[in-house]
């Protein structure tokens, strides 16, 4: 029976070894907490890197590493601290994120990155030929593996290649800076089909290949010597049941079976009712606009003074790359900026701002989703934001009000949401005074529409439909038709 190889450079849990021996967390992201809800052991294989690097693994520890991960339906490539400090702390997170997310000032091009990036991209490339059989789908996950369909494709010319880019693919303006810009769209061209999350990045794609390759492109085919090559675009969704049916069932829960995290949110609610909570959840990351949002918060305040004691703001934000230089810095910046305006604003009764830097268990990431009022989420450029999508899931009773970044990939799909400019200060205020003073019925009237698109197109719905768009592509069939 043929089988599905999912490769991406993060797997689904992340290995740690402490005094108490080996475990595994979950890991944090869109694409593991996505593809978690549609691998399955037994007709998938998750090929990624552990957390651990060689350097990191005790002799003899490799076996039972090999059968921790052999549960979760994972097997592990190997990664040196060198290949993880010039591979992904180095060109995948200081040279293609900061890129592909329009911060062009940030993005470093460094010759030694580059290296270690293909050679890195080599070692995935020859654990996937290791394992697949040749009947098997090879789908290839993320930026951080951008030569591996050529790399496989050279090596075994009638697989099966999907990739799927889970972050934006900027403009052609901003790709062509980019020094090895053509060895880029060449690896990524050995997949049969290269999907996005939105329309945007697929055409910025195939500009890029048009007019850095030369190549014939007709509509969303683009034709090589001897193979056509489908690119197109599959938003990704959520496992909707999943977020839903758990708000529902940490509603349920009574007195001591609430979580500490629950009881002190109802304490609060008890304490003032009228104080209305906001919440905002990302990983710590610039493309995120955590600091800005910091700072339109303020601006709100000040410009709204009357809702001083009436709001909250619940910023969780979980540790991302904390080796790369700019998220050291970035951290440091919203310590400070936390820190100052709470000292400027709070009073006896109130604290502005509730600042957590932490993973969050699943059960309390549902208890902060169902008991705020609000979330914001304010990315300068996201390639999707499931944590918009997640949100709207949870809000059993419809209410909730949902305000997103326009920068984001999931405001395409979530118009009922209000759509805000995350550079526009002024616009937020007024907006967070909408989404406050929104009457019940609003609410529930958005989020009716935005639960019932989130269900309809969940992550298996996704997953299937580049997984048929992908089988159809190799047959020769190209019947798949874009929504
Ligand atoms: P990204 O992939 O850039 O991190 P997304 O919003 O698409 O952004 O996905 C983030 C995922 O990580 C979501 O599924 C969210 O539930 C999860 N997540 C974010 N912050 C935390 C946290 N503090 N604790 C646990 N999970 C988190
Ligand atoms: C984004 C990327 C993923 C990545 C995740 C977490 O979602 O698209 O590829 O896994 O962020 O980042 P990390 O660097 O911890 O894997």
């Amino acid at each position: 029976m043929s089988k599905t190889i999912i490769i991406s450079n993060r797997l689904p849990v992340q290995l740690q070894i402490s005094d108490g021996g080996l475990s595994a967390i979950p890991s944090v992201g869109g694409l593991a907490t996505g593809m978690k809800s549609v691998h399955s052991g037994s007709e998938s294989l998750w090929i990624g890197w552990s957390g651990l690097t060689d350097e990191d693994i005790p002799d003899g520890l490799s076996e039972t590493i090999d059968s921790a991960l052999k549960q979760h339906g994972c097997s592990k490539v190997k990664l040196t601290k060198d290949d993880v400090d010039g591979f992904y702390f180095g060109f995948s997170n200081r040279t293609v994120w900061p890129l592909f997310h329009y911060f062009l000032e940030y993005s470093e091009f460094e010759l030694d990155f580059w290296n270690s990036y293909k050679a890195v991209n080599q070692k995935f490339a020859d654990a996937i030929l290791e394992e697949a059989g040749d009947d098997d789908i090879i789908w290839v996950h993320d930026y951080q593996l951008m030569l591996v369909p050529q790399m496989v494709k050279e090596k075994r010319p009638n697989a099966t290649i999907g990739f799927f880019l889970h972050i934006p693919f900027p403009s052609y303006e901003i790709f062509r800076t980019l020094p090895w810009r053509e060895e880029v769209l060449e690896g990524l061209l050995g997949a049969d089909l290269i999907g996005f999350h939105t329309y945007d990045y697929e055409r910025h794609f195939l500009s890029s290949v048009r007019r850095l390759l030369g190549l014939d492109v007709s509509f969303n085919d683009i034709y090589l010597e001897n193979r056509v090559i489908k690119v197109d675009s599959f938003p990704m969704g959520i496992d909707y049941n999943k977020f839903h049916e758990a708000a529902k069932k940490s509603s349920a829960l009574k007195g001591k079976q609430r979580s500490d995290l629950q009881i002190k949110l109802d304490e609060h609610k008890k304490s003032a009712p009228d104080t209305k909570l906001i919440v905002s959840i990302d990983r710590l990351d610039y493309s995120k606009g955590i600091a800005k949002r910091i700072n339109a918060f303020e601006y709100f305040l000040n410009k709204y003074p009357e809702y001083k004691e009436k709001v909250r703001l619940i910023i969780l934000a979980v540790p991302s790359r904390s080796n790369v230089p700019q998220y050291m810095l970035l951290k440091r910046e919203i310590d400070e900026l936390v820190g100052r305006i709470n000292g400027e604003l709070s009073t006896v009764n109130w604290t502005p701002i509730w600042y957590f830097y932490r993973s969050l268990p699943f059960e309390n990431l549902i208890d902060l989703y169902t008991s705020s009022d609000i979330a914001w989420l304010t990315p300068l450029r996201d390639g999707m934001n499931l944590v918009a999508k997640e949100y709207v899931a949870t809000r059993t009773d419809k209410t909730g009000v949902l305000i997103l970044s326009e920068m984001a990939g999931s405001a395409y799909e979530m118009n009922e949401a209000l759509l805000i400019n995350p550079n526009n200060f002024e616009e937020q205020a007024d907006t967070l005074k909408q989404a406050i003073t929104m009457p019940k019925e609003e609410q529930m009237a958005r989020n009716m529409f935005l639960q019932n698109r989130l269900k309809r197109y969940n992550v298996e719905v996704w997953a299937n439909e580049f997984m048929n768009s992908l089988k159809s592509q190799k047959q020769g069939i190209g019947t798949y038709v874009s929504q």
